[in-house]
């Protein structure tokens, strides 16, 4: 897809869709009154007609008269104080999904609307709503089904029109990392909306490999008998149960322990349970389809630092993804497995379906050992953060007020929404065990605090918990997105990562 930037008025910009958006009420009064008489009145006439509403998301598409592009596309971004980052991307994406089935190969956007209601202004939505054109390109039928009508369009052309006085090389720049930030959450969404029959650890492995020989990564892949040997009890706790093979999947950017330019050694570790059954612990049969969705936070890492590598090559960065798949199986663990964790402690495995925490542990404690001065872990750990938070929030635990500080503003800068719950310390007295130092599933209430509470027994250095259950993946389609993997948290760690990167 080719890019423009242009400070051209929006009435000239040639393009088969010219995309409006409207900030609370419509105004006509400046330049969409402009934009109207140009279009011999149709805007107008759609407001009269309640098809052109002000209500977020609401659409309509109109014939363009006079202006240059081919037809009009008004999407709706609400009151002009709702607006934010998260919203200014989502309306790209919205953009691109309310041209679903249709015929066309360049897609215009007028910026300025959104630049007067944002902090950061044209520049900033430029990055945004390049990133959400992208991603809302993203069709997952098209991942196995060919020719699917009802899949937006892939663009030729990209064009963003900026406000007169807009400096074009700047919104340029920041359009093009935001197409970057797009394709790596896309890549993202691929990954973890394939199916399980298709996505084992070994092919989770396989496309690993591919994107470090892409990018100049440093890779190592950890198989069943290295792991062993390691000492993983709790990785290959979960990884023996299935007769596709375990992996863990180690990448990194930079040098072997080398500091990035905020001073860390940064390690996203994220879960990738290529299906999850819950092992002899089986879950029932509703909706456990959805556990092919796993391994989301491996495939977001692994995605992430792809799209860090790209973005600012050499930044030190390390990406560890443990890929099992929980199976049930005469090779299972059982309920009641005292198992010998990576760091030592001796865990009580009292439910097989609480495998994420089991996996991670091990991961953390290994990205330590390869150096790692602070971890970010994302997994879609438990049922209880989608409950609390739904899909449009994902939950967040830290050790240390100032990581947790930096994650949660990467976030802000991402335009992705976190709420942090509370480490209690408390409710692990909960999590004692007869035999070993810890139950690997918290009884009674609490459950999603004492996922934290787990984790954190693996951690050593300053840590943060992204619970993505929730928001990992949409059950049903929303207007900026299809049904199916979100993307969630890939523009935060991106961005966490980049405030490490060299100054250029
Ligand atoms: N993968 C699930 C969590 C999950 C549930 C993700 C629903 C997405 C949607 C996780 O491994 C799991 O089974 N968690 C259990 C933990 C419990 C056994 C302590 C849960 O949340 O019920
Ligand atoms: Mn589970
Ligand atoms: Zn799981």
């Amino acid at each position: 897809m080719r890019l423009r930037v242009t400070t051209d008025q929006p009435w000239d910009v040639v393009a088969d869709v010219l995309v409006i958006p409207i900030v609370g009420e419509p105004a006509f009064d400046g330049p969409l009154g402009e934009i109207d008489r140009r279009a011999s009145g149709e805007l107008r006439a759609l407001v009269a007609f309640g098809e052109l509403r002000s209500k977020r998301f609401t659409s309509s598409i109109a014939a363009s008269g006079g202006v240059r592009a081919a037809r009009l596309l008004t999407v709706s971004a609400g009151p002009a104080d709702g607006i934010d980052r998260e919203l200014v991307a989502r309306l790209g994406s919205a953009a691109m999904h309310r041209l679903a089935g249709r015929h066309v190969k360049s897609v215009a956007v007028w910026l300025e609307p959104l630049a007067a209601s944002l902090e950061g202004g044209a520049e900033v939505v430029a990055g945004l709503v390049a990133r959400g054109v992208v991603e809302g390109m993203f069709d997952p039928k098209s991942l196995y089904a060919e020719d699917v009508p009802t899949a937006p369009p892939a663009i030729d052309e990209l064009v963003l029109v900026g406000p007169a006085d807009a400096d074009a090389a700047a919104l340029t720049t920041s359009a093009e990392r935001g197409v970057i930030m797009g394709e790596g959450a896309n890549l993202a969404r691929s990954l973890a909306n394939r199916s399980a029959n298709d996505v084992s650890p070994e092919v989770l492995a396989e496309e690993a490999y591919t994107l470090a020989r892409q990018h100049g990564l440093w890779i190592d892949v950890i198989g069943p008998d290295k792991a062993t040997e390691l000492g993983m009890g709790m990785f290959m706790a979960v990884g023996k149960g299935s007769d596709n093979p375990p992996r863990m999947i180690v990448l990194r950017s930079g040098k072997k322990g080398e500091l990035d330019a905020a001073g860390r050694h940064l390690a996203l570790i994220g879960k990738g349970v290529c299906f999850d059954s819950g092992g002899i612990s089986i879950k029932p049969a509703d909706r456990m389809e959805e556990m092919k969705m796993d391994k989301t936070g491996a495939c977001t890492v692994i995605a992430a630092i792809a799209t860090v590598a790209r973005l600012a090559p050499g930044t030190p960065l390390l990406a560890v993804a443990p890929a099992v798949e929980n199976m049930p199986g005469p090779h299972s663990a059982r309920p009641g497995d005292i198992v010998k964790a990576l760091n030592g402690k001796w865990v009580d495995i009292i439910n097989t379906d609480a495998e994420g925490r089991l996996i991670l542990g091990d991961a953390m404690t290994y990205a330590e050992r390869l150096g790692a001065t602070h971890l970010v872990d994302v997994a879609t750990l438990t049922g209880a953060v989608s409950r609390a938070l739904g899909d449009l929030v994902t939950g967040a635990f830290g050790t240390d007020p100032a990581f947790t500080g930096e994650v949660l503003a990467a976030g802000a800068r991402a335009g992705e929404r976190y709420w942090q719950m509370p480490l209690v310390d408390e409710y692990l007295t909960e999590m004692e065990s007869w035999y070993g130092d810890i139950v690997n599933s918290g009884s009674g209430e609490g459950g999603l605090v004492k996922s934290g509470l787990f984790l954190r027994e693996f951690a050593t250095v300053p840590w943060v918990h992204l619970d993505i259950a929730g928001t990992a993946y949409y059950r049903k389609a929303k207007p900026w997105a299809a049904r199916g993997a979100s993307g969630a948290s890939h523009a935060t760690l991106v961005e966490l990562a980049l405030a490490g990167a060299k100054p250029a």
